[in-house]
């Protein structure tokens, strides 16, 4: 049976005349990444800080865990990462883990041994006793994850959690939240960066304008309907007037073809006819387009959402 961790039924919500959310539904599957995309003001925010319990004054349904989201028996079992969260940066690293570890109410024993190794994990170990002040920005991204995961949480929140981090850092978080998701975890990320949420993500929504626009696998999303790319054995050429004349469009893409299929027509009748022919098939694919592409034709001619007033 499937367990959904995470599941927003119809949610909306205002800000006064701005329609922030307008009926958005989603489940993340337990042991799942799920990230969420959408241009600035799509309203990627407002869901998770509703799903958390912080925005109130919404519509819809939300649970976390099979619960009603919100509550404080729930958000134990919840980290989450803000954007542009700050943190006091009188705190050193150790001193600020130690500080929400105590909320959290993690005992001292459990903290001494955790925290060194969470810092570590995020590579901040040789900084740990340095004041946050003294941070780079990626630095205090990693100390912020860091503080996400403090208490071994079941689901994790994350806002844009790669922001300000360089290319080797991203990587490394990268490998962290795979490690989560084999142990089980489920964790819900917004993300501008596509390249990285193709890399990263099971599943991802597309947000425009409040509404829900696009849902499912990175692997459905990006499938190009109806185009399969063909390659032939070494010195073979496709014989692509005589595949016209059957009713199929094939163009050359450098050593491969792109082919074309009308509503009805299937692959396979390309398939034989080559192999009719003596052609040796050495590549066949349907074609993929990137997650960028898709979310830039999703969002075509919007403009970002920077303008309070809708
Ligand atoms: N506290 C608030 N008061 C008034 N309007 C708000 C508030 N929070 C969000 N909004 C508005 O709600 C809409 C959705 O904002 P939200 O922060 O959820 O977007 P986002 O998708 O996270 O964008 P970004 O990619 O820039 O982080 C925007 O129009 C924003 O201006
Ligand atoms: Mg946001």
């Amino acid at each position: 049976m499937t367990v959904f961790d995470v599941e927003a039924r119809e949610l909306s919500k205002s800000y006064g005349r701005i329609e922030a959310l307008r009926g958005v539904s989603l489940a993340v599957r337990r042991g799942e990444i799920y990230g969420l995309l959408g241009q600035n003001g799509a309203g990627k925010t407002t869901l998770i800080k509703i799903l958390l319990g912080i925005t109130r004054g919404w519509r819809g349904q939300a649970l976390l865990l099979g619960q009603r989201a919100g509550t404080v028996r729930v958000r134990r079992r919840v980290g989450y990462l803000p954007e542009d969260h700050r943190f006091p940066d009188y705190h050193t690293g150790y001193s600020l883990l130690d500080f929400y570890g105590q909320l959290l109410g993690l005992a001292r024993a459990v903290r001494r041994a955790r925290i060194p190794a969470m810092l570590d994990t995020v590579g901040l170990a040789g900084r740990m006793h340095t004041k946050i002040r003294g941070y780079s920005k990626g630095m205090k991204q990693r100390l912020g994850i860091a503080q996400a995961l403090l208490h071994e949480p079941d689901v994790v929140f994350l806002d844009e959690p790669t922001d300000g981090v360089d290319p080797v850092g991203r990587r490394q978080i990268r490998e962290m939240l795979a490690q989560l998701r084999s142990q089980g975890k489920t964790i819900f990320l917004n993300s501008h960066l596509l390249s990285e949420v193709e890399l990263i993500c099971d599943r991802v929504g597309i947000l425009q304008r409040g509404r829900m626009v696009r849902e499912g696998s990175i692997a459905e999303l990006t499938r190009v309907q109806g185009i399969f790319v063909v390659g032939l054995a070494a010195g073979q050429t496709l014989p692509t007037a005589e595949l016209a004349q059957l009713g199929f469009q094939a163009v050359a893409d450098g050593a491969v073809w792109d082919i074309y299929l009308n509503q009805g027509q299937s692959i396979d009748t390309v398939v034989d006819w080559l192999r009719g022919r003596g052609l040796s098939i050495r590549h066949l694919v349907e074609k993929r387009q990137t997650l960028e592409d898709l979310f830039l034709q999703t969002v075509s001619g919007d403009v970002p959402d920077r303008d309070p007033i809708r």
